[in-house]
């Protein structure tokens, strides 16, 4: 069996060498162009002549949870492809999401305000009941997240496509759900696969519909925003403001509003990383068991788009 590793952006070395340790009968190779076709490929953002040049592939294993990016090219014709499930990013989500969550409500900013100013000041504390908090998304990420959040006794709502239940948290799901889900959310997190149903699924309208005071923490991908209304219902004061990991382009442009903005948290897409180790384990795991002909988690229903 060959396995080809094609990941812009990433340090091959140490990914080959846990492939390797983990199929040591097999070729794994690093792909150049024209080289000999693989059985399974290991991908981040592969150029499309690398999967031109994939005509007998079984499967794509995405070193990453989202393969918006993937299906936007042509694939192989019998190749499955396979997100990462959680390998460790679940943990990282919830830890981003809970401190992103409990610094707006505990007005952390403010006290650091003061306290550099060498002021001694109290704020009035506020109630969790007036914090709802909703997750947009109640996958492998967004339900680990909500049950995170409803650990710290936060009222925690959450929106899928299809009906789901999660114990502590209040379920809506698809269109129907959504206007009710909104409503009665304060502080919204999207955790949602980018596709064309979800994309710019924050937008003024959506937005608009949250309660005063709202506040925004996107995780997922930038396309879910539309940019212009966020920053003009925080200028308006509807919306109290937003962290926010993921653009429309990236690295961020310099010249982007968000960078500036006062009541706007900028990180560099890093809320959930790839993590090697627990990643190589998983993917290993699988391409094992498809080559044994077993059924495998994770693989993406392309009709659907994740
Ligand atoms: P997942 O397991 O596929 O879960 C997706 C969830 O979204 C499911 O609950 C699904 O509903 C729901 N959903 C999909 N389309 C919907 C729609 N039209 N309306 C309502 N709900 C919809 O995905 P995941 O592993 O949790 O990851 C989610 C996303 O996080 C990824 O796609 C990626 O873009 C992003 N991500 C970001 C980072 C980062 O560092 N910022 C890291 C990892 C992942 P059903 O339950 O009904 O299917
Ligand atoms: C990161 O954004 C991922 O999709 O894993």
């Amino acid at each position: 069996m060959k396995i080809s590793f094609c990941c812009t952006d990433t340090k091959a070395e140490p990914w080959l060498a846990g492939l390797r340790a983990a199929f040591p009968a097999d070729v794994v190779e690093q792909w150049v162009p024209g080289a000999e076709p693989a059985d399974y490929a290991v991908v981040w953002a592969p150029p499309q002549q690398f999967l031109d040049e994939q005509p007998q592939l079984k499967a794509l294993f995405n070193i990453g949870a989202g393969v918006d990016a993937m299906l936007k090219l042509r694939l192989p014709p019998r190749a499955a492809v396979v997100r990462l499930d959680d390998a460790g990013m679940s943990v990282q989500m919830a830890e981003y999401v809970c401190h992103a969550v409990i610094r707006h409500f505990r007005e952390f900013d403010a006290y650091e305000a003061d306290v550099k100013l060498g002021k001694w000041s109290y704020r009035k504390p506020r109630l969790r009941a007036d914090f709802p908090v909703g997750v947009m998304g109640l996958g492998v990420l967004g339900e680990r997240v909500a049950k995170a959040l409803a650990q710290f006794d936060f009222p925690v709502r959450g929106w899928s496509r299809s009906s789901r239940e999660v114990a502590g948290v209040q379920c809506f799901s698809g269109d129907a759900g959504f206007q009710d889900f909104l409503s009665g959310t304060r502080i919204l997190v999207c955790l949602l696969p980018l596709t064309s149903g979800t994309e710019n699924v924050m937008d003024r309208q959506t937005l608009s519909r949250l309660l005063p005071g709202g506040y925004v923490i996107n995780v997922a991908r930038g396309a879910h925003l539309v940019d212009e209304d966020l920053i003009a219902l925080i200028d308006s004061g509807h919306l109290a403001g937003a962290t926010l990991d993921v653009f429309r382009t990236e690295p961020l442009p310099a010249e982007h509003a968000f960078w500036q903005h006062p009541k706007i948290t900028v990180t560099p897409h890093t809320s959930a990383r790839t993590l090697r180790e627990e990643s190589i384990a998983q993917i290993a795991g699988k391409m094992a068991a498809m080559s044994r002909g077993e059924p495998v988690a994770g693989i993406v229903d392309l009709q659907r788009g994740y």
